[in-house]
């Protein structure tokens, strides 16, 4: 065992962090941008590629965005730094196998789970979690093989956040306008055939409610192939929306705004149809073995004690005929084994990123967390910078205070058990995987084209041992 301080040449702080999304590489990046302490970080994830929602969410039309894993990949290059793909935290190996051979472990595996409207007809074919239908289209290895009917002509979107954005604009962008993205093969010889004309998007508050942002509102405008249609009467608010949105914050303002231009705007006649829909809430999906139809309540706001507007129905309902329903109302964390966890906020149970024994509410020791696991799944890229460094901060701050003690077992003896037992994918795989992907993608003018298949990506990768490649 060593016997140096943790973080010293001698006796180098070994960090194990479990997911290489955002938040994960911001860790990294943080831990392995100063020269005191002395940090190695090994960074896991359950599957052979890297960079998380950055790769698997964010929309393949939205390829500026995914510049962000330039950075991520200037913390991969720096020496301390390993990556150690297609290994499943919780089954290929365990958190106590980690805890038992690194100084700190980092949690930051994201919340990738769906959530549930819990109506009628919601497990009907032709009701899908947008979760799912977003890993499809982005090429997701667990996604590959799900079907989405898009033979109907209306498609209705539950939700008002940006993820709803994105998968209605993705139903509408023309064959050629994804043509030259990254998103999967699949998805695009499917969305190719699709005939559906109008996207419902449906906001059960109203316009002063919407979790849209700015940007992404705006851009609906740019679709080459669809109109964005807002009701009139949808953007004149109520009186208590009226007096909130004096003191709301710009975004909310500018959204409102904006839903007043596209009130305001007459439709051009495009093929398609984005139709932004508030006060309505799903409260039934009909169909005889799929879906056929759904039926909508008619909402107004009420205020709750707090406060804080939200939707009550007025008994009023309406039904729409529709094929395909994309439930689009937020992600959700799931528990890892033997890692505290809070149910009801559906986070890893913490104190800003110290993870706390849920009996003595005291920190356990060397066991962080940062990301959406930690404090939900809300925020852009951006969010998790600041994220992890409070959790960084408290790791160096508990490592600096003598509060980590030296691991019982050897961070390199695990890995050269996990190497025999798996195929894990280094750095240097993933390398091969990119470049393969890059090139597949150059002679047809696109970013990438994605390999979907858990086989062809590690068939893809090179099977170095951790001693040939990962080198630090
Ligand atoms: C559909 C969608 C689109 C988005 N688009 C944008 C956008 O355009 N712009 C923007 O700024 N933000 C966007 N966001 C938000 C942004 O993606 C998130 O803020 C960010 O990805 C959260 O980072 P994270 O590291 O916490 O989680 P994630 O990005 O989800 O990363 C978690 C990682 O952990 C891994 N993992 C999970 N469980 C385990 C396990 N047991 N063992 C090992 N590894 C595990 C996963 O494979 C994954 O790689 C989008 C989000 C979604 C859902
Ligand atoms: N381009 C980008 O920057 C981009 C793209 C995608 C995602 N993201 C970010 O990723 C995060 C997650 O996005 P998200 O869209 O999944 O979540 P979100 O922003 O939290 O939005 C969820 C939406 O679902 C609604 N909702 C929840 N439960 C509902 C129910 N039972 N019935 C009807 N509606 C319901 C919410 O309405 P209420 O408000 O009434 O609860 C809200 O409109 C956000 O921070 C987002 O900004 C960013």
């Amino acid at each position: 065992m060593a016997s140096a301080r943790p973080g010293t040449p001698e006796n180098p702080l070994r960090v194990a962090i479990v997911g290489s999304g955002p938040a994960g590489l911001y860790a990294a990046g943080q831990l392995l941008g100063r020269d005191d302490p002395v940090v190695l970080v090994d960074v896991f994830d359950r599957l052979p590629t890297p960079w998380g929602l950055v790769r698997a969410g964010v929309a393949p039309d939205h390829p500026k965005i995914k510049s962000v894993t330039r950075v991520f990949e200037k913390t991969a290059r720096k020496p301390g730094f390993r990556f150690h793909g297609n290994l499943e935290v919780g089954s290929d190996v365990t958190h106590e196998q980690l805890v038992n051979a690194y100084h700190a472990v980092i949690y930051a595996v994201g919340s990738a789970g769906d959530r549930r409207l819990g109506i009628d007809g919601e497990q009907l074919p032709g009701s899908h979690a947008a979760t799912e239908f977003v890993a499809w289209y982005n090429g997701h290895p667990d996604y590959a093989d799900l079907q989405f009917d898009l033979s109907c002509r209306r498609a209705v979107v539950v939700g008002n956040g940006n993820v709803a954005l994105d998968v209605a604009r993705m139903l509408a962008l023309s064959t050629e306008e994804l043509a030259a993205t990254d998103i999967a093969d699949h998805a695009l010889e499917a969305l190719r055939s699709s005939r559906i004309e109008e996207v419902v998007v449906l906001g059960r508050r109203g316009p002063a409610q919407v979790a849209f942002t700015n940007p992404e509102l705006r851009e609906l405008a740019d679709l080459e192939l669809a109109d964005v249609i807002v009701h009139l009467a949808d953007v004149q608010l109520d009186a208590r929306s009226t007096a909130a949105l004096a003191d709301a914050d710009g975004t909310t303002k500018r959204n409102v705004e904006t839903l007043a231009q596209y009130a305001a705007t007459p439709s051009s006649g495009r093929p398609r149809r984005i139709v932004l829909r508030f006060l309505a809430s799903p409260v039934r999906i009909e169909g005889d073995g799929r879906v056929e139809s759904i039926t909508i309540a008619r909402n107004e706001l009420v205020a709750g004690a707090d406060g804080v507007l939200r939707a009550r129905p007025t008994g009023r309902t309406e039904q729409l005929e529709t094929g395909l329903v994309l439930r689009s109302i937020g992600y959700v964390g799931t528990p890892l084994p033997g890692v505290p966890f809070d149910a009801r906020r559906s986070t890893v149970l913490n104190q800003q990123g110290r993870v706390v024994d849920p009996d003595t509410g005291e920190p356990l020791c060397g066991v962080y967390v940062t990301g959406w696991i930690k404090r939900g799944p809300s925020g852009v890229i951006g969010t998790n910078k600041k994220c992890a460094q409070e959790t960084t901060e408290l790791l160096l701050e508990d490592c600096a205070q003598g509060r980590l003690v030296d691991p019982a077992g050897s961070a390199d003896e695990l890995l050269t058990l996990l190497h025999e037992r798996t195929h894990v994918v280094d750095y240097a795989g993933w390398e091969a995987i990119d470049a393969h992907e890059r090139s597949l993608g150059e002679p047809q003018g696109r970013p990438r084209v994605k390999l979907v298949r858990r086989a062809e990506l590690l068939e893809r990768a090179r099977p170095l041992s951790p001693s040939a490649t990962n080198r630090r």
